[in-house]
C-alpha cells in the first residue's frame, strides 16, 4: 500500500512552452471520456482535482499537476470529440503533439483505453504514433467496472490483443471501485521519483 498521491493542481496551459520546470513528468492521454481526469482524483483520492464530467471535450487545456518532490503530472484534453467547437479542436492535434514530442521531461505517457469498449481507431492511432516516435508508454484499460467478471479473462486478453500488447502489459483500473488504482499509484511514483 502506498496511499493517496499528494497531487496539486499547478496550472493549465496551451502550450509546452508555459509548462513549469519539473525533474519528471508523466502525462495521461486518451480519448474524450475514458477517465483520465477521473483517474487522477482517484490517484490523489479526491474527487474534484481534475475536474470531471459527462460532457466529453471537458478538459481543453493541458492541466499540470505536482507532486511533492516537484515532478509532474499531466491530463491531456481528450481526443475523438467531435462536438468541441472547430477553434479548439483545430488546436488540438497540434497542441498535443507538440507536447508529446517536445516536453523532454515526459517519461511516461499513460494511454487510457475504455475498457468496456476496447481501443477505437483514434486509439490505435495514437498507440502506432507514439510507437513510430519512440515515446515510452503503457496502456491503462479504464472502467473495468463495467466488463463482468465473467468476461474478464476473454476481454483483458483481446484488448491486449488489439494493442499489440500481451495482457500482463496492460493495467487495468476502476476509478468507480478503487480497483488496481494502488498498483497504478505506485507505477506512476516509480517514474516520478
Ligand atoms: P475529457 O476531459 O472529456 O477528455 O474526459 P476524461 O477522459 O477526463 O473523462 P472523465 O474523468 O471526465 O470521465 C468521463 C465519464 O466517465 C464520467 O461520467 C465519469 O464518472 C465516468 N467514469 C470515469 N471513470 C470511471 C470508472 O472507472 N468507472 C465507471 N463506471 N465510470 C467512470
Ligand atoms: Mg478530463
Amino acid at each position: 500500500m502506498s496511499g493517496p498521491l499528494q497531487i496539486k493542481f499547478v496550472k493549465s496551459a496551451t502550450d509546452v512552452r508555459d509548462l513549469p520546470e519539473s525533474p519528471a513528468e508523466v502525462a495521461f492521454v486518451g480519448r474524450s471520456n475514458v477517465g483520465k481526469s477521473s483517474l487522477i482524483n482517484s490517484l490523489a483520492n479526491r474527487r474534484q482535482l481534475a475536474r470531471v464530467s459527462n460532457t466529453p471535450g471537458r478538459t481543453q487545456l493541458i492541466n499540470i499537476f505536482s507532486v511533492p518532490n516537484g515532478a509532474t503530472v499531466v491530463d491531456l484534453p481528450g481526443y475523438g470529440y467531435a462536438a468541441v467547437p472547430g477553434r479548439v479542436k483545430k488546436t488540438w492535434g497540434p497542441m498535443i503533439e507538440g507536447y508529446l514530442l517536445d516536453r523532454e521531461e515526459l517519461v511516461m505517457v499513460f494511454v487510457l483505453v475504455d475498457g468496456e469498449i476496447g481501443p477505437t481507431k483514434l486509439d490505435i492511432q495514437m498507440l502506432d504514433w507514439l510507437r513510430d516516435n519512440g515515446i515510452p508508454h503503457t496502456v491503462v484499460a479504464t472502467k473495468g467496472d463495467k466488463v463482468k467478471s465473467s468476461k474478464r479473462p476473454t476481454r483483458k486478453r483481446e484488448l491486449a490483443e488489439a494493442c499489440q500488447l500481451e495482457p500482463g502489459d496492460v493495467v487495468w483500473v476502476s476509478s468507480q471501485n478503487g480497483a488496481n488504482i494502488d498498483t497504478l499509484r505506485q507505477l506512476v511514483s516509480a517514474h516520478l521519483s
